[in-house]
């Protein structure tokens, strides 16, 4: 999805938001085999909100590890190191864009509980059709949308365009970014999480959501996403900016092998899990 009015119009973006310095140290030693977990819980450590943070959202519920845990270092032993890559990286972009100007069209806390519902559903769908990183399609899940907080951001006034467009004409915003940009948050959020050196595959995964059969090499993650992303909608828990159930790929919907009765357990799972897994959105937005 080469679409060079896209990158013409993010390069002329002098103050592009960069992933902030520790994420991306983290990011760097959890892909070096050498790298020991005493080197990443140092670096963890450079930023004690960011510590702090990590340490309440491995306590949570959701892990549900039976005894406190009280050291970084502690939380990459018994957490494992993909667990503790997607707290950090996931604290730290929600961090940074949990905050926004006034825009009642969008309202980042239900586009973040949107936005955790998606990577929730994401790694339960990968572990039931048997995929073996289904950390990573957490994050996947959680980053889907990632290019609205960008357009919201830089293209403000046109995004409160596409927004209005949305409601107006009953379209899903993608297709009312196309219509006001000529393009959609799909790809402004995969190019910057690609310079931001995230994973090929997630970075192929969020490009390609909205429409998982124009990937080649990624249709199963970014067909798990588009499912995963249709499901929020049917659960009703937050929201993307839009309420329109987008139309499901067949081929994509076939790939996660779900009937509807397993749907619907799943649906009651995950809400439970949503409800464990908050710990994740900032409640402390006391501090900054
Ligand atoms: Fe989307
Ligand atoms: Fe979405």
């Amino acid at each position: 999805m080469e679409n060079q009015e896209l990158k013409k119009r993010l390069s002329r973006i002098k103050n592009l938001p960069t992933l902030p310095i520790v994420a991306s140290n983290v990011i760097k030693l959890t892909q070096n085999p050498d790298s020991t977990a005493f080197e990443i819980a140092e670096a963890i450590s450079k930023d004690q909100s960011l510590a702090t943070k990590v340490l309440k959202t491995a306590n949570s519920a959701y892990y549900g590890f039976p005894r406190q845990i009280t050291t970084v270092n502690y939380a990459i032993v018994v957490l494992g190191l993909n667990n503790i890559k997607n707290i950090v990286l996931s604290t730290s972009i929600i961090q940074r864009f949990s905050k926004s100007d006034e825009n009642a069209l969008f309202d980042r806390n239900d586009f973040w509980k949107h936005s955790l519902l998606c990577g929730i559903i994401s790694k339960k769908i990968s572990e039931h059709i048997g995929i073996t990183n289904s950390e990573e399609m957490f994050m996947c899940g959680l980053l889907h949308d990632f290019g609205k907080l960008i357009l919201d951001s830089f293209f403000h006034d046109e995004f409160i365009m596409a927004l209005q467009l949305s409601k107006e004409k009953n379209i899903t915003i993608s297709q009312a970014e196309n219509d006001i940009f000529g393009f959609d948050h799909s790809g402004v959020g995969a190019l910057l999480l690609g310079k931001w050196s995230l994973p090929p595959s997630l970075v192929k995964a969020v490009e390609f959501h909205h429409s998982p059969i124009e990937s080649l090499n990624a249709f199963r993650t970014a067909s798990i996403v588009h499912v995963a992303d249709y499901l929020c909608r049917r659960i009703g828990i937050g929201s993307g900016g839009d309420n329109i159930m987008p139309v499901l790929n067949k081929k994509a919907f076939e790939l996660v092998d779900l009937s509807s009765n397993q749907i619907k357990q799943m649906s009651l799972q995950i809400t439970k899990e949503f409800k464990k897994a908050t710990e994740f959105l900032d409640e402390g937005e006391e501090d900054k």
